[in-house]
């Protein structure tokens, strides 16, 4: 009979759905050693956590946190806030005992990042966790799998870009563009996942981050009218303002990979067209890999080794049992997949990695994340200096 392990996850919004659907799912579809109980949903709005509780199948609910995190029951704590609490809240579980699965990026500051992963080094007994949840959408693992068979050769370049169009001027303020809460802007949001990405896919760690740009296009946002209580009465504060940004809305950077691999990184909330555009290229000399979120089922092949009449990108459907990563846990061929299933992937290796068992693919630790902080951090560097940082420079 498996195990099983109680989890208390805090956050309720974007990421409170994407991992309580993860916790519901993952038993329907794969065999785990150790089953998640959804044992207690934390927040800050207790009006709407009861219906999420229910809605859910979350046991327990409660709006603070640190007893949450305390309580014997819980055996994983899952952090799904904002940038700035990861630290305060990875830091308690931590010192608690519990195994500990964080959002990306793993802080919103390089300060905060490696306390955690001392923390996680520290301690014998917790597990840690990163959502990089895109390295689980099986035509990426696959990529990971034909460059670890050498189809690609030495890799030359790596191009990724991760464009997004929801952060134009009409788009009011909130903490993702508010340092104090993010640590950046699309650089933390988007350049993390595919820093990650190119480390996971090439197996290569940064050297070098030799030039780079941010950009702030909307300088101030509307507030968002907040509601106040007067004599019994709720009432909305009438006067409309203004907020700072004091964040990136896109970057571009340029660096160098072990092995000499020439590495583009391009991250933007106001690029139209583009909605959740996570696509990136690894050209090697016996040929070139390509992923594109938004057709996240497929990925693109070039086998520069194919008689010249007919060499052409193969469009690989990834969706075959045996062949492809994680696809036989899912439906018969070409039934595909989507942006959820690579969070129930995630915590099945989870409950593998728990039980005792090898995920499919690796799993991110803090150690692990706290690499991909270091480039966010050099890129910001880079940016702020005008000037090339190596990666040695940031510890
Ligand atoms: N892996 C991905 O694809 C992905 C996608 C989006 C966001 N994220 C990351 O997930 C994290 C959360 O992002 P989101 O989009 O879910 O944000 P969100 O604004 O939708 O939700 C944040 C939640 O945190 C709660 N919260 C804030 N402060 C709290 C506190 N002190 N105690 C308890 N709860 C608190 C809020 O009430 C809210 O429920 C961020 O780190 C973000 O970078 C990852």
């Amino acid at each position: 009979m498996a195990d099983t392990c109680n989890i208390a996850l805090i956050g309720q919004k974007f990421m409170g759905r994407a991992h309580s659907n993860a916790y519901l799912k993952v038993e329907r579809f794969f065999n785990v050693p150790v089953k998640p109980v959804m044992h207690t949903i934390a927040g800050l709005d207790l009006i709407s956590l009861a219906p999420f509780a229910d809605r859910w199948g979350w046991k327990k609910y409660g709006t603070n946190w640190k007893d949450v995190v305390k309580d014997p029951a819980i055996g994983l704590v899952d952090i799904s806030t904002p940038n700035h609490m990861h630290a305060e809240q990875a830091l308690a579980a931590i010192s608690a005992g519990k195994h500990v699965a964080c959002e990306k990026p793993l802080a919103g500051t390089l300060k905060d990042a490696r306390l955690m992963k001392n923390a996680a080094a520290r301690s014998r007994r917790s597990k840690t966790f990163v959502w990089f949840n895109y390295r689980r959408c099986p035509a990426v693992a696959f990529a990971r799998q034909l460059i670890q068979e050498d189809r690609l050769g030495r890799v030359f370049h790596v191009r990724a870009r991760y464009l997004q169009d929801w952060g134009g001027p009409d788009t009011p303020m909130s903490w993702r563009f508010q340092k104090k809460y993010a640590g950046s802007g699309a650089h933390g949001d988007l350049s993390a996942h595919i820093i990650d990405m190119a480390r996971f896919l090439t197996g290569q760690e940064f050297v070098e981050v030799l030039g780079a740009m941010t950009e702030t296009f909307v300088p101030d946002r509307a507030t968002p009218p907040t509601s106040r209580k007067t004599g019994g009465r709720v009432t909305q504060k009438k006067k409309p303002s203004r907020t700072k940004v004091d964040v990136d809305d896109a970057v571009a950077f340029v660096a160098r990979l072990e092995g000499g691999t020439m590495a583009t990184f391009e991250a933007s909330r106001v690029a139209h067209g583009h909605q959740n555009d996570n696509t990136i290229e690894i050209n090697g000399e016996h040929g070139s890999l390509r992923f594109s979120f938004e057709d996240m089922n497929w990925l693109w092949y070039y086998d520069a080794r194919d008689e010249k009449a007919t060499a052409g990108w193969r469009k690989i459907m990834c969706t075959s049992a045996g062949n492809h990563p994680y696809a036989g846990a899912w439906w018969p061929d070409a039934h595909i997949i989507g942006y959820e299933h690579t969070f129930v992937n995630m915590v099945a290796d989870i409950m593998a990695a728990l039980g005792g068992e090898e995920p499919i693919v690796p799993l991110p630790d803090f150690a692990d994340a706290y690499e991909t902080q270091r480039v966010l951090e050099a890129a910001l560097l880079a940016a702020k200096h005008r000037a090339a940082v190596k990666l040695s420079e940031i510890k």
